[in-house]
């Protein structure tokens, strides 16, 4: 017991909410190691996890509407998050209301996207299964959220890719109905080619990191029946193909409005024995395969970093079987842990140190 505790770096400490989703005025004080959240349906437990992801990585999972955040009868929300590191202590806070705007340590931050980087977190939820179901955008942004939290680079070229890409369509639409000088376009694609291939090279090495992880992990919990391997589908090479392709689709982007080449046309895929999962595979494989890379996910997050990453498990544990529900627990014995549930029971009678709290209409007990 002691030994984990010791080994624990980044945590918790308290969670301070002020119109936030179903809550009035709430604050939680946090255990340095396993916390679970449990009550009945729409109490507010993933709400409570939706606080920490937006002041750790500056957005929330469900919704891209701030408006909906805040308490339906107020104006404004506040959040205010308080974490031990390795070496100092920190303060995140958010106040939302006509927009968001957040401290870090009573310092005001420029970009939302500057807050990533503070709280380090690795999230599972039952919605997690859709990204290797659903179409190639749940699967970049698993690899954007991930980057984004290790290279805070990463976010910097992915906000300018996109600026630049928004501007280039923009002008491809005045081209198809007026007679503007197409030179322009170059500019466009210079600039586009030099942040898409920076993205592209952090996304390979992602990749290969994962590729180098999974299939230990995969055979683990699948006691080594099934062999999972990761494809990077890119889109271009390097700097000088995408420009090449920039060139080539130059007529059919004017016709279309839109850039049809580029980081947002990538994608990977993921086959279990050699057949591809989104094709074949069964409901309770996706489920593995997804399992295995939010392992996986997080091994990477611990290996970079020099402080554990808190693991928000929404719901998650429901879904997975005794045997996997303790593997998944054993590798997280470092970590600060804080998993929503609504059956107190599933964990009382595991052998597990944790506090518990009950969530009932928007009061934490
Ligand atoms: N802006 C808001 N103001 C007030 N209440 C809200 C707001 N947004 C959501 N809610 C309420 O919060 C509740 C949902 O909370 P949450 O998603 O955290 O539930 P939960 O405890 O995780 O439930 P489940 O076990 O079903 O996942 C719903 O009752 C919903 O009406
Ligand atoms: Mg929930």
């Amino acid at each position: 017991m002691s030994e984990r505790l010791t080994r624990i770096n980044m945590y918790i400490k308290e969670i301070d909410l002020q119109n936030f989703r179903n809550y009035n005025v709430q604050k939680v004080q946090l255990d340095k190691g396993i916390n679970i959240f449990y009550g009945d349906n729409a109490q507010g437990k993933t709400n409570l996890l939706e606080a920490i992801f937006l002041c750790s990585i500056g957005k929330s999972f469900r919704t891209n509407k701030d408006k909906e955040l805040i308490n339906f009868n107020k104006d404004y929300a506040d959040i205010e998050i308080s974490y031990e590191k390795k070496d100092r202590s920190g303060k995140i806070n958010l106040r939302i209301d006509d927009k968001k705007r957040f401290l870090v340590n009573n310092v005001p931050v420029k970009k939302t996207s500057e807050i990533i980087g503070n709280i380090y977190i690795v999230l599972f939820t039952p919605d997690d299964i859709n990204i290797l179901k659903n179409g190639p955008s749940k699967r970049r942004r698993f690899l954007d959220i991930m980057i984004s939290q290790l290279r805070p680079k990463y976010i910097y070229s992915l906000n300018q890719y996109n600026k630049i890409i928004a501007q280039r369509n923009a002008y491809l639409k005045q081209i198809k109905f007026s007679d503007v000088n197409y030179n322009l376009l170059d500019i466009w694609d210079e600039n586009l080619s030099i942040y898409g291939e920076k993205i592209h090279n952090y996304r390979e090495e992602f990749i290969k990191k994962i590729i180098d992880k999974i299939n230990y992990i995969h055979g683990n919990i699948t006691n080594k029946n099934e062999k999972i391997d990761i494809q990077y589908i890119y889109n271009f090479k390097d700097r000088k193909d995408f420009l090449e392709k920039l060139k080539n689709n130059r007529n059919l982007d004017i016709k279309t409005g839109m850039t049809n080449a580029g980081i947002q046309r990538e994608d990977f895929v993921i086959s279990i024995n050699g057949k591809k999962l989104n094709l074949y595979g069964s409901q309770g494989q996706h489920r593995t395969a997804v399992l295995s890379l939010k392992i996986t996910e997080l091994e990477i997050i611990k290996d970079e970093l020099e402080e554990k990453p808190i693991l928000l498990l929404d719901d998650f544990m429901s879904e997975l079987d005794s045997k996997r529900r303790l593997n998944l627990l054993d590798l997280m014995e470092n970590n600060q842990v804080i998993i929503t549930c609504t059956e107190k029971g599933v964990f009382d009678k595991q052998d597990i140190n944790a506090k518990y709290f009950y969530v009932d209409n928007g009061i934490i007990k």
